[in-house]
């Protein structure tokens, strides 16, 4: 990484550190559902105090509380399970009562302040003083140009990488820049909105892009075909039909699987994609799709998979998911580079059981599309130099 310091290259010793991280995880009723991201940044804390790090002040972001204290979204339930995780206490600080005493130190939801998503100046020069160094973690969510990304590392004497930030950069460095071929991109997930922008830029880097999941639909629908009540992000056809005019290496499904009622789902049908009944729900790719992707897939070097192929959480509309999975999984063993990106695609493979069984599962969703499209995020270059 040009310009950019790793902790082995950093000396730690004896200096305060301000470590952002993103523990922005699934929670419900004050507990963690899903813990993957405060695990994957274990390893950085644990270097960090390894190499006589005197304090290390932990700030991160949860949910979208807009500034305004919103107890819901409190740090403790994290900071007592990171406490776990270590095996020392972790003590949770709002900026104004800081604890100086405190070997780790959590600041509490920094989007409880409004300085932050404001990017505000003064904000961030009161967060560098909890530090002489400033270490970035959070790779997910450096395409923000908020203070505790791109503002305190202004105001630091010297600032870096912790290893989850730099593994998540390699191994979308390695899919994007000289990647094995065929390189296939297979996307899926509800929204156009989210996907139009990477599907252009990969356009121009993969051999071919499979759609599958709720994107399916607003394809469909901007190619004129009858969706019933699928999902559509009737928003942004234009776009998605300006998007496939544009480019040439574009696969849709043939056939979809199709509901009367999401939730009670009486009635299940395989159709073909010019066959999609009124009033009905896509809710997966259909068996047809599935071979026709597989043999797509088959001599592929590279796979970038980002989105679930149907409603996965319900075992009789997961069949697409699972059996591109599978398939995945099985080419990786063989040599197959496969990178699996986005929250719901990690959920969704952690659901199915194939989690830990490809080359590289990102935790970055967002971020990682933003740096597809863009090349670079905003957290990355702030810290050249
Ligand atoms: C994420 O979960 O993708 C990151 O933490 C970014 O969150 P945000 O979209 O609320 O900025």
């Amino acid at each position: 990484m040009r310009g950019i310091k790793t902790l082995e290259e950093l000396n730690i010793k004896d200096n305060r550190v301000i470590l952002r991280v993103d523990y922005n995880v699934p929670m419900t009723n004050g507990s963690i559902i899903d813990d993957e991201r405060i695990k994957r940044g274990i390893p950085t804390i644990k270097k960090l105090l390894e190499k006589g790090a005197k304090s290390i002040c932990i700030i991160s972001h949860l949910g979208r509380p807009g500034g305004n204290y919103t107890p819901a979204l409190s740090l403790k339930p994290i900071a007592d399970h990171l406490s776990k995780l270590l095996n020392m206490p972790v003590n949770l600080s709002l900026i104004d009562d800081f604890n100086y005493e405190a070997k780790i130190v959590m600041l509490e939801n920094i989007r409880f302040w409004k300085g932050e998503e404001k990017n505000d100046p003064e904000f961030s020069k009161r967060i560098a003083q909890f530090g002489e160094i400033y270490i970035n973690d959070a790779f997910s969510v450096s395409h923000r140009e908020h203070a505790s990304i791109v503002g305190v590392p202004l105001y630091v004497k010297e600032k870096g990488i912790g290893y989850l930030f730099h593994n998540e950069y390699k191994n979308l460095k390695r899919l994007i820049e000289n990647p094995e071929r065929p390189f296939i991109a297979i996307i899926g997930g509800k929204k156009a909105r989210d996907k139009i922008g990477v599907i252009k830029k990969l356009s121009t880097k993969v051999d071919k892009i499979l759609i599958g999941g709720g994107l399916t639909f607003t394809f469909l629908k901007a190619s004129n075909k009858e969706i019933g009540k699928s999902v559509c992000d009737y928003e942004y056809l234009d776009e998605t039909k300006k998007l496939m005019e544009s480019i040439n290496n574009i696969e849709l499904p043939e056939d979809v699987v199709v509901v009367d009622d999401i939730s009670t789902h009486k009635i299940i049908k395989t159709v073909d994609i010019n066959s999609i009944p009124e009033n009905w729900y896509g809710v997966d790719i259909g068996p047809k799709t599935l071979i026709k992707y597989q043999r797509i897939i088959k001599d592929a070097k590279t796979i970038f998979w980002a989105g679930p192929m149907g409603i996965f959480e319900i075992e009789e509309f997961a069949r697409g998911t699972r059996s591109m999975a599978e398939y995945i999984s099985e080419r990786t063993k063989q040599g197959l580079f496969s990178y699996i990106g986005g929250g719901d695609t990690i959920a969704s493979i952690k659901h199915l059981g194939f989690s830990g069984k490809f080359s590289y599962e990102s935790i970055s969703g967002g971020a990682a599309l933003h740096f597809i499209e863009k090349g670079t995020l905003p957290g990355i270059e702030i810290l050249r130099g």
